[in-house]
């Protein structure tokens, strides 16, 4: 698509009540401001152009690496945002869409459509509309006798006549980019809020001959600003019943969506199955027949097919075919699960590879770990891998079997086959198929509990 696309983001967002500017505030995982950029990228825009302003330092570092950046020193009004974009696109000739950076909802398919509306009837401008239940706060579009749109009025210039209105400007246009420069340099400050509108230029199209169009939004959520923190959450419940329809309709059960939040470049197979109470976030990806939840987030996770992660928390992790987690498991950054490996209840994995079919059941902490295949790790048992200053690393050989309680005091080596007596506190590294066990012999004193509580009763 030849078309290019100015996204403003240089307001405050006083609403918001936030340290943050408005756009760089996040629905799952994703800034506003990105939400819009990636809705006209994903449409074929070629060429996207951001007004930031207001604490632009925090929105700059979202945007720079795939728009250029432009900056509205004074936020004076919609119209002085687009018009800092004239050097900037210059060059350009053809169809500028214009977008809000706080309209997170706007879709690839309504962007392209307003470009193809404006190509198809050669306009100055085309214009998104809807009728929202409550048009109070947006401009109203004001028709002529024809029917026509004539100009747009806002709020707070609006005569109760106009205000009346239902028809609501959604913020979102196609413009001719020459006819829109050009009819920015007569856009005056003259009205309620002493700003310079963008919604102005559709009048001054107009009286230059030029027609207007309007395209009335099939679905007015897709037009939802987020000015406050009310409406953040409500785009935010929008995006996440777009997200998790399109997941069912490919083939992933959830039993209740209402309870599953998936951001935006998280991959699943078909027949997957979500729990409640899930959350898989930034690259997630879930193979077929897994698994996932009651009470999971899973960030950056790639799980494999047949797995089951039951109340886990994952981040950076790798889980591979038919391998199982928790209940109650923490898998932290490069902790991996090869092939049927198991990580269980209160276990805590971090920067280690648990060989395939190797089982870490029960109460354990594994760092900086490699463990060969067929392992099993017995309950309490952890790899102690800080000395207070650095890490250091511990590997566990094929088929070794670690007693329960088992401290492993790295830097340490347990060969392959090897058996640890259970309560050991392993500081030298064992030969394979050996045993090793550190442990205090037993003393039974005969008779001596009794004759304590004898003691007792008699006091
Ligand atoms: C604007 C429209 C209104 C429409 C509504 C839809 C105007 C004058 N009014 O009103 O007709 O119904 O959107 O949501 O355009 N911004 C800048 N620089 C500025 C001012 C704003 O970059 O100087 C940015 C804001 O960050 C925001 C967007 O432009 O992303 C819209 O500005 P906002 O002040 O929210 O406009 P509305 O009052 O909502
Ligand atoms: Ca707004």
């Amino acid at each position: 698509m030849q078309a290019a696309a100015i996204v403003l983001a240089a307001g405050a967002g006083t609403r918001m009540k936030s340290k943050k500017p408005k756009v760089v505030h996040e629905i799952l995982g994703k800034p506003l401001v990105r939400w819009v950029v990636d809705a006209a990228r994903e449409a074929g825009v070629e060429r996207v152009t951001s007004v930031v302003g207001h604490a632009r330092e925090q929105v700059i570092p979202l945007v720079e690496a795939d728009t250029d950046v432009v900056v509205q020193q004074e936020q004076n009004g919609t119209a002085g945002a687009v018009a800092v974009c004239a050097e900037a696109l210059a060059d350009f000739d053809g169809s500028l869409v214009v977008l809000s950076g706080d309209c997170p909802l706007i879709t690839a398919g309504t962007i392209a459509e307003l470009v193809r509306v404006r190509e198809e009837a050669g306009t100055a401008a085309v214009v998104l509309t809807m009728e929202p239940d409550d048009p109070f706060g947006y401009g109203r579009i004001v028709r002529d006798a024809q029917g026509a749109v004539a100009r747009i009025v806002e709020q707070k210039d609006a005569a109760p006549e106009e205000a009346a209105i239902r028809e609501c400007n959604s913020g979102f246009y196609c413009f001719d980019a020459r006819a829109l420069f050009e009819a920015l340099r007569q856009v005056g400050n003259d009205n309620a809020q002493g700003e310079f509108y963008l919604t102005d230029v559709l009048e001054i199209c107009r009286r230059a001959g030029r027609a207007v169009l309007a395209l009335p939004c099939g679905d007015a959520a897709e037009c939802l600003g987020v000015n406050s923190r009310i409406q953040l959450a409500e785009a935010a419940k929008h995006l996440q019943r777009r997200i998790n329809c399109a997941h069912m309709a490919a083939g992933v059960t959830m039993t209740d969506p209402d309870q599953v939040w998936i951001g935006p470049d998280v991959k699943l197979a078909q027949d997957v199955e979500l729990l409640p109470q899930t959350f898989l976030m930034g690259a997630t990806q879930v193979g077929e027949d897994s698994v996932i939840g009651p009470n999971s987030r899973l960030t950056d996770t790639v799980v494999g097919r047949g797995c089951i992660v039951d109340e886990t928390v994952a981040v950076e992790a790798r889980i591979d075919d038919g391998a199982t987690c928790g209940p109650r498991a923490y898998l932290r950054p490069a902790a991996h699960l090869c092939e049927g490996a198991k990580a269980g209840t209160h276990v805590e994995i971090k920067k280690s590879t648990v060989g395939k079919g190797s089982k870490v059941p029960h109460l354990s902490y594994i760092g900086d770990t490699t463990i060969g295949e067929d392992v099993n790790i017995g309950a309490g048992s952890i790899t102690c891998n800080y000395d207070g200053k650095k890490k250091h690393a511990t590997t566990i050989g094929d088929g070794a079997f670690i007693g329960s309680d088992t401290m492993m005091v790295a830097p340490v080596a347990i060969g392959a086959g090897a058996i640890v007596g259970a309560g050991s506190c392993i500081t030298k590294d064992v030969a394979p198929d050996a045993l090793a066990l550190t442990r205090p012999e037993q003393r039974e004193v005969p008779g001596w509990a009794a004759k304590k509580r004898a003691r007792q009763a008699g006091e």
